[in-house]
């Protein structure tokens, strides 16, 4: 039987959405974006004072609804900016809201320039599940988008061929 792929991911700025959207493309995979109801302005300048301060307080901010359900896939690509060397909040809420094991999963991350111990913080939020890989982004809208989308959808088609 096929697998079913989905793509989760949030976006404050933009980076995460642009290779989350490129895996999707690359491995035919349904797309799911969560966002806070309340999220921070990205054109905020405290945005890092007040996001650093809700992924170290380890905030779950209530998401706006979504209809699909993670559940119902057998490999999940998730995604997430690295906010204070962790995963953003909206993360935390998403896998507070949901219960994933026995699936396959590969993790990936947008940064500035460290990845922090935001790969291992999420693979023990997904305890019971398989790993497939990991990957990071260094903030690649504004690094040659073009390459890092390349760079995503290789990398993305090598996970797959791992199933
Ligand atoms: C609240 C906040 C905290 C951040 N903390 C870090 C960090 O600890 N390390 C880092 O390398 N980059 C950090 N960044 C930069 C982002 O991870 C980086 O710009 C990323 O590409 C943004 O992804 P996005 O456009 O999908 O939101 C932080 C950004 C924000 C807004």
């Amino acid at each position: 039987m096929e697998n079913k792929v989905l793509v989760v991911y949030y976006s404050l700025e933009g980076n995460t959405k642009l290779i989350a959207e490129a895996i999707s493309k690359a491995v035919s995979g349904d797309i799911l974006q969560i966002k806070p109801k309340k999220d921070i302005n990205p054109k905020s300048k405290m945005r890092y004072l007040i996001g650093g301060k809700k992924s170290i307080t380890k905030e779950k901010p209530e998401l706006l609804p979504y209809d699909i359900k993670a559940e119902d896939y057998d490999v999940l690509f998730i995604g997430t900016p690295v906010w204070a060397g962790n995963f953003a909040p909206a993360m935390r809420s998403f896998f507070a809201g949901t219960n994933l094991k026995h699936k396959k999963i590969a993790l990936f991350s947008c940064n500035g320039g460290g990845n922090g111990k935001t790969f291992e913080n999420m693979k023990s939020e997904l305890q019971g599940n398989e790993f497939l890989g990991e990957i990071e982004f260094k903030n690649p809208l504004k690094n040659d988008p073009e390459k890092n989308v390349e760079k995503a959808k290789k990398w993305a088609e090598d996970v797959c061929k791992r199933l």
